[in-house]
């Protein structure tokens, strides 16, 4: 299948991994980009820009293929050192860089002077037209579905990626809710040039977690996600567990008033136990409502193998023999 995606990313399969906190090591990143698809390691999974240039270095012993590193532009104050980390992929021979979170605009021109390419996250047309005019070369449009941070305004992907399309000039990516080959084709026709996955990549036999986590993917449902921090304006799809319930009875009790030091239990520091550990009630991590669609735990190449030829069976039968 031959893209804008592809052509821009130099890649096979029109198929991103998102950048996931403590999911996004080189295994997974170079098991994705082995079997067709963009790998992204997450860059700040590694605590220093020095650890960063180390697991370039070893997906880079893993595949030959192109692979990409997530940035995510956090609200926090004690701000990471972002020009080292980008310093750190330069180095590494890495072109592909994907953005998330707040606006990446003050270091585009360092990107784009090491002939980057660059697709930005965004949860809204109005963020994903500020990408194009800053200069990102693509966008991953993440509807209301995505694990993660979905943002404020709550749009699906059946309205937001046609929106996009009829808005954007530069090509984007769905996602947000893409599990397999009828997500690939229904992104295309609503003007996607490929999709984005998460949720999914990590019930994968590659992605470098624990079991439990697998094994909780695979036994939940589309109902089994919430909506935590909003009153924070932070919001985030999550996993339920006892951890969730817990934050979601402080909102309730606390409302407006609510900080975050009143969650911090629930939230800070938890990925470690939950993806290395598998301590599956130790706090809220992201997961997408996608869960229900994710039945099994195959390898990446089976699994995007599987993606492509359905999604060839869905557009050279079922929809050609809908029209012929
Ligand atoms: C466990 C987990 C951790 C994530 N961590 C990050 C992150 O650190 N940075 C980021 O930009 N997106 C992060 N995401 C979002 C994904 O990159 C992707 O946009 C999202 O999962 C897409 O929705 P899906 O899960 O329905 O496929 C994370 C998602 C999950 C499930």
């Amino acid at each position: 299948m031959k893209t804008r995606i592809t052509e821009l990313f130099g890649i096979e399969h029109p198929i991103i991994q998102g950048g996931m906190h403590y999911v996004g090591f080189a295994e997974l990143a170079a098991a994705v980009s082995n079997a067709g698809g963009l790998g992204i390691i997450t860059g700040l999974t590694q605590k220093t820009p020095e650890l960063l240039a180390k697991e370039i270095a070893k997906c880079r012993e893993m595949t030959d293929k192109p692979f990409g590193v997530n940035l995510t532009f956090l609200p926090t104050f004690a701000t990471p050192p972002y020009p080292e980390y980008i310093q750190a992929i330069i180095e590494g021979g890495v072109k592909a860089i994907e953005t998330a979170g707040r606006n990446p605009e003050k270091y585009l021109p360092q990107m784009k002077a090491a002939g980057i390419k660059v697709i930005h996250k965004c949860t809204s047309v109005r963020h994903s037209l500020k990408a194009e005019a800053i200069g990102c070369d693509a966008v991953s449009v993440d509807g209301f579905e995505c694990g993660g941070h979905p943002g404020e305004d709550d749009v699906p992907n059946f309205i937001l990626l046609p929106r996009a399309a009829e808005e954007l000039k530069i090509p984007f990516v769905a996602s947000g809710g893409m599990a397999d080959g009828r997500s690939l084709v229904a992104a295309l026709a609503l003007g996607a040039d490929g999709m984005n996955m998460g949720t999914r990549f990590i019930a994968t036999q590659e992605a470098p977690v624990h079991q439990n986590v697998k094994d909780a993917i695979v036994a939940a449902s589309e109902l089994d996600t919430r909506l935590v921090m909003r009153p924070l304006r932070n919001t985030e799809r999550v996993l339920r567990n006892a951890a969730v319930d817990r934050l979601i009875a402080k909102e309730k009790a606390l409302g407006a008033a609510i900080k975050f030091e009143d969650i911090i239990d629930e939230v800070a520091g938890v990925y470690p136990k939950i993806m290395t550990q598998g301590e599956m009630e130790a706090g809220a991590w992201s997961c997408g409502m996608v869960a229900g669609l994710i039945h099994d735990v195959p390898t990446v190449k089976e699994l995007i193998d599987r993606i492509m030829a359905e999604a060839e069976q869905i557009i050279r039968q079922r929809l050609a023999g809908m029209v012929a």
